[in-house]
């Protein structure tokens, strides 16, 4: 579907009209603090791995070693990268304006929050916390967790599996919730550095748009979420969201095509 020309100084005017922001964010908005996306196609976690291997519980439970070093190999990753000028653009407009805008994330780095942002809905858990891959019983105390890849209980070999969540898993029903009714009360959601290919977090998108909001893509490229949008910035979050959200931006001479 054909886009209406809307440029950067249109959707600057949006951002002031609303009331209600909702910004639903994917592994783009990350990428230029360092941390790779899953689906780019050069340098994509999907382009080396197969996400079944390493984002399932049947990954997990077949080879949970190669598994837990992977997401070690993750954790330390992000612990060496900082949030980037897109996420605090964010956090400072939510500062500046509180109760006016919800991140909604699909990722699990904590670079949101490390810049600032409060109230993060993570869709899909946290990259650096741990939990019991087993219901676990009174002798599971992740904090006397054996040491281990990955670590277990020393009593029951209850195995400790990383807090994110996983294909075929359900989404933490109260961030689900809480997520859901951002989008529905949103005049505008920014959906940023997502391909849009994995639901329910996508499909937020959607339900703001059918529940009357504006919805704006930012990316670099060509999403699956483009045609639920008003309009599409071909641009990346570190460059566009600071000339969205912060005072003075968006003057007709940033115009972008
Ligand atoms: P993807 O890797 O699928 O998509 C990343 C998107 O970011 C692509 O559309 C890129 O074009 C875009 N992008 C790249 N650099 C960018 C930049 N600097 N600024 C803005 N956009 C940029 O990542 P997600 O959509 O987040 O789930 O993937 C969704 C889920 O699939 C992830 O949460 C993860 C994954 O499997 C789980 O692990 C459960």
């Amino acid at each position: 579907m054909k886009k209406a020309p809307h440029g950067l100084h249109t959707v600057h005017g949006w951002v002031l009209e609303a009331e209600r922001i909702a910004v639903l964010s994917g592994a783009g908005m990350s990428a230029e603090s360092g941390v790779p996306t899953f689906r780019d196609a050069q340098d994509g976690y999907w382009a080396q791995f197969n996400p079944q291997d390493m984002a399932s519980e049947r990954g997990f439970r077949a080879a949970p070693q190669r598994v837990w070093d992977w997401y070690a190999h993750r954790r330390a990753g992000v612990a060496q990268v900082q949030p980037n000028a897109g996420h605090v653009a964010l956090a400072r407009f939510a500062r500046a304006h509180p109760g006016r805008l919800t991140v909604i994330t699909q990722n699990v780095d904590g670079l949101h929050q490390r810049a600032g942002s409060s109230g993060v809905l993570c869709l899909h858990g946290d990259l650096l916390a741990d939990r019991w891959l087993e219901a676990p019983r009174a002798c599971c105390r992740l904090e006397d967790a054996e040491p281990g890849s990955p670590p277990r209980c020393g009593s029951c070999g209850n195995l400790v599996r990383p807090g994110v969540v996983w294909f075929g898993e359900n989404l933490p029903v109260d961030v689900f919730e809480a997520a859901r009714q951002a989008a529905q009360g949103a005049d505008l959601m920014l959906v940023v550095g997502t391909a849009g290919a994995v639901y329910p977090a996508a499909g937020l998108a959607r339900l703001a748009r059918q529940a009357g909001a504006r919805v704006v893509v930012v990316n670099p490229v060509a999403s699956e979420l483009d045609d639920v949008a008003h309009g599409v910035l071909r641009g990346t979050a570190a460059q566009l969201l600071p000339q969205l959200l912060e005072p003075g931006a968006g003057r007709p001479d940033q115009e972008t095509p």
